[in-house]
C-alpha cells in the first residue's frame, strides 16, 4: 500500500467514532482531506463542523459539509487531525502545514481527539523525525530564533509562509525533547511565540495507525 492508501485507511476508519449530532473538529493536511471525503456520507447526520485552517473551510465548502466557527459553539464533542509525529503516550508533533494554533486550540476545546496517521509517523521520541513548528508574531521571529539557539537547537525561518492568524513559522530542529510536556511550556515561555507544535498538555485520546497489516490503535 501506498503512504496515501494508508491515510486514507486511518481517515474512513475515524468515521466509527462520529456519532449523530456530534459536533466535529477538522483538523488540517492531507490525511484529513480524506476524512472530510468520507464524512459526506455522514453530513446529513452531524450536528455541526468546525475548521482549524481556512485550507479545512475550503475543503469543507467543496463538500458541501456545513461548517461554523469555534466561538459559536463553544466545545467540540470530536476532534479528528492527523500529526507528523505521535508516540505511544499520545504525545504528537505537528504543524508541518502550518496550522498548529488552530489545530491546538481546538484539540484543547474538544471532548475527544482522534489522531489518524500512516505507520510513517510513529516515532520512539518526539523530534526524530520532525522539526518542531513554532508560530511567532513577525516582529519577534529573530528574537525568538536567537532564545531558541541558546536552548541548543535550529531554528529555520519558514520562508514564504504566513499563517492564518497572519503570523510566520520557524522550523525547530534538533531540539532535544526529553520531556515533551516540558518542552511545550518552555517554548511557549517566549515572548513572541504564539503557539508551538508539541501536543503535551492535550495529547490524542486515541491514535489510529494504519498499516500494510490493517488499523492498529494506539
Ligand atoms: C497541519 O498543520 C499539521 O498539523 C498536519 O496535521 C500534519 O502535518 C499532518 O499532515 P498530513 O496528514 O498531510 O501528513
Amino acid at each position: 500500500m501506498t503512504q496515501d492508501e494508508l491515510k486514507k485507511l486511518a481517515a474512513e476508519s475515524a468515521l466509527a467514532y462520529i456519532k449523530r449530532d456530534m459536533t466535529v473538529g477538522i483538523g488540517t493536511g492531507s490525511t484529513v482531506n480524506h476524512f472530510i471525503a468520507a464524512l459526506v456520507r455522514m453530513k446529513h447526520d452531524i450536528g455541526m463542523t468546525v475548521a482549524s485552517s481556512i485550507q479545512t473551510e475550503q475543503q469543507l465548502k467543496q463538500h458541501g459539509i456545513e461548517f461554523t466557527a469555534l466561538n459559536n459553539v463553544g466545545t467540540v464533542d470530536i476532534y479528528i487531525d492527523g500529526a507528523d509525529e505521535a508516540n505511544t503516550h499520545h504525545y504528537l508533533i505537528k504543524g508541518l502545514g502550518g496550522a498548529l494554533t488552530r489545530e491546538k486550540v481546538i484539540a484543547s476545546a474538544a471532548k475527544q481527539f482522534i489522531c489518524i496517521i500512516d505507520q510513517s509517523k510513529k516515532v520512539d521520541v518526539l523530534g526524530n523525525l520532525s522539526p518542531v513548528p513554532v508560530e511567532v508574531i513577525p516582529m519577534a521571529r529573530s528574537y525568538v530564533a536567537r532564545e531558541i539557539v541558546k536552548m541548543g537547537a535550529d531554528p529555520v525561518y519558514r520562508e514564504g509562509i504566513q499563517t492564518d492568524n497572519g503570523n510566520q513559522i520557524l522550523d525547530v530542529h534538533n531540539l532535544k525533547i526529553t520531556d515533551p510536556v516540558i518542552m511545550e511550556k518552555m517554548l511557549n515561555n517566549i515572548p513572541g511565540v504564539v503557539e508551538n507544535g508539541i501536543f503535551a498538555k492535550r495529547p490524542a485520546d486515541v491514535i489510529i495507525m494504519a498499516t500494510p497489516e490493517g488499523i492498529r490503535t494506539i
